[in-house]
């Protein structure tokens, strides 16, 4: 039914009072959030991050704990695998060339286990920090035979558990496309605390603010650049090969 049938419809049944309280308020909230993506844009642009922002109200913590405690990981990842040549050249591009050490390794947000899998025989101990605890107990399953791995649920902003200057190499992929700006602020300033002068993180967030289609938080290439410089970081790379959906980007950059 188009708008104008709707009104007459909704002026016989509902009365004219009502009526026009209800286009009011349809007509404010489409404003709301016009507005609401006006002033994201303006954060990103500015790269504004604080638990005040626009940006730090969506992709939160409560919501991505609930998501992925109620995802179904019996696929272990996999079902966003676009196919075994993609994984392959990910891993040998991305992964091989900077865990040729061993060392400590740390992955956020492990999901199913899709990247532990190819970490945990590289590295002398690897840490998985999840939020939720879904994830981490299905890994521990999954991983039960491996003596190397610490599991840690976490609050999604402090990693104060792990000691500083110990980590070589941190990984995180398809986890920070989900978290807002605010958070990743939090994350990237422990970064520079735990990882070793010579250590590198690797980290796969949106490249473009705020994709619908793809449930992409309010983070571009820029504003990522800006967050690794802000936390005393050196960016070395970003780029936009490898990824698995279009307008993301693979950030690597090192405390140094
Ligand atoms: C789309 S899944 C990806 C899982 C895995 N990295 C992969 O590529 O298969 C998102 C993962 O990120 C985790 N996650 C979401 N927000 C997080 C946060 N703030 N800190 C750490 N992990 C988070 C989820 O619990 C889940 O394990």
């Amino acid at each position: 039914m188009n708008r104008f049938l709707k009104f007459f419809k909704y002026l016989k049944e509902k009365g004219v009072l009502w009526t026009f309280r209800y286009v009011f308020y349809c007509i404010g909230k489409r404003w709301d959030n016009k507005l609401c993506k006006l002033l994201i844009k303006i954060e990103q642009k500015n790269y504004i991050v604080g638990d005040w922002t626009l940006n730090a109200q969506k992709f939160t913590r409560a919501q991505n704990i609930s998501a992925w405690n109620r995802w179904d990981w019996s696929e272990k990842g996999e079902e966003w695998t676009i196919d075994e040549k993609w994984k392959k050249e990910l891993i040998t591009k991305m992964i091989m060339p900077y865990t040729k050490n061993k060392g400590t390794f740390l992955e956020i947000g492990p999901g199913g286990g899709r990247w532990t899998e190819v970490l945990q025989p590289l590295a002398n101990k690897l840490f998985l920090v999840d939020i939720s605890e879904k994830c981490l107990s299905v890994c521990k399953d999954r991983f039960k035979h491996c003596k190397n791995i610490e599991y840690c649920l976490y609050d999604g902003r402090h990693l104060n558990f792990i000691k500083e200057n110990s980590i070589d190499f941190i990984w995180s992929y398809d986890v920070f496309v989900h978290i807002n700006p605010t958070d990743m602020d939090y994350l990237l300033r422990y970064f520079k605390k735990i990882i070793k002068k010579d250590g590198v993180a690797i980290i796969h967030h949106s490249g473009v603010g705020g994709r619908e289609d793809g449930q992409r938080s309010d983070m571009t290439k820029e504003f990522f650049a800006y967050l690794v410089e802000k936390n005393g970081m050196r960016l070395i790379s970003q780029s936009k090969e490898y990824v698995h959906f279009p307008g993301d980007v693979i950030s690597v950059f090192s405390p140094v």
